[in-house]
């Protein structure tokens, strides 16, 4: 289906408007004048996300339970997916989200293909496929193609580690450097990644809705710059005047290892951490720029990225948010 042009009466509905990404879309989109509807598993937890003035409807329902989405999807445009399952206290328990997550996509697709929904627009993970790529980056893959399974066309982003406050794998960079002067780590630190700050996510998934043509097509995003993980670890403290890390690599850390240490040393979820750790050893770097011939942005340096990450954490260096 080809989708038309997004209307002033046009409604947007946002999967997932609850999270790190989600809940920082809704004033951008609201910025455009965009009608939004929330589709959220707590009513309670739906009251912050509302903008005075906005016209914003918040529908309850879950995607794993199939509750409430024939409801949120009646009317609605474009879907913002930005929905996953990890999280509470697992040991590498993938399957079990991975599970989770493609119910999820199963059922929202089954709703949306018996409505008139227009648009999907995923925000999903970078990194090749193949044997090697962990359980996690594979699960996001697999929900990029279910989603684009169905009637509604189906635009795709995929990203590495988003730099904003309150963002997991970002939180997780955050806490090791600033707590540790020494770290021992495997040898996934020379692993490359592409990270994006989260205004340059937010700027590229408002883009697309705005742009029509970007339907139907997946796009790799992230910033200009490339870092191995320990040049990423590295360029953090620097930015944050921290004294230079030693970072003693260490061949035979299992990711396992790694994962018990992370639970040490930060308050990240195992549930989130272990699935995250356990994808450090892929790399994750954009294949190409084609997004650049759509969405027009400037991008966000590295270094201004974390200071407003920074600026934005209400607990201070290396104390919980989580
Ligand atoms: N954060 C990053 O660095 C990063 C990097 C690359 C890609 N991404 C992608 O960006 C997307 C959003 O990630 P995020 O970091 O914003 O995640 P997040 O903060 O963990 O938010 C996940 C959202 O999914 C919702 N959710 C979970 N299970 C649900 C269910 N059964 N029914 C309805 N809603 C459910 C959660 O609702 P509750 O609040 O009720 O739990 C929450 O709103 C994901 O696809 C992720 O792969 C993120």
């Amino acid at each position: 289906m080809t989708p038309h042009a997004l209307n002033p009466s046009d409604r947007v509905l946002i999967v997932g408007a609850t999270g790190f990404v989600g809940r920082r879309l809704i004033p951008e989109l609201v910025k455009k004048n965009v009608k939004l509807r929330l589709l959220v598993r707590d009513l309670a937890r739906a009251a912050p996300l509302l903008v005075k003035g906005a016209d914003i409807e918040v529908v309850q329902g879950d995607l794993v339970a199939n509750a409430g989405l024939a409801e949120a999807l009646r009317g609605i445009h474009t879907v913002y997916y930005l929905v996953h399952s990890m999280g509470g206290k697992t040991l590498f328990k993938n399957e079990e989200y991975a599970e989770k997550d493609r119910q999820a996509a199963k059922n929202f697709m089954a709703a949306a293909d018996a409505s008139s929904l227009q648009r999907v627009i995923y925000l999903g993970g970078l990194g090749e496929t193949g044997d090697d790529l962990s359980e996690h980056l594979r699960s996001r893959a697999e929900i990029a193609k279910i989603l684009s399974s169905g009637k509604p066309s189906a635009t795709v982003l995929r990203s590495a580690v988003i730099i904003g406050a309150g963002g997991a794998s970002y939180e997780m960079l955050r806490y090791l450097v600033e707590r540790l002067p020494i770290m021992i780590t495997p040898k996934w630190v020379e692993t490359r990644i592409q990270p994006i700050a989260i205004q340059d996510v937010l700027a590229y998934l408002v883009g697309c809705l705005l742009t029509p043509e970007t339907a139907g097509q997946e796009f790799d995003i992230g910033g200009d710059e490339i870092f191995t993980y320990v040049e990423m670890m590295q360029k953090y403290a620097e930015v944050r005047g921290l004294a230079k890390r030693f970072i003693i690599r260490v061949p035979v850390l299992t990711p396992m290892l790694s994962a018990y240490w992370v639970d040490l040393v930060t308050p990240i979820p195992s549930g989130i951490a272990h699935p995250l750790i356990e994808g450090l050893r892929n790399e994750v770097v954009c294949k190409d720029n084609r997004i650049d011939q759509y969405v027009h942005i400037t991008k966000t340096s590295f270094k201004d990225s974390v200071l407003t990450a920074f600026s934005e954490e209400t607990d201070g260096p290396g104390v919980t948010g989580f």
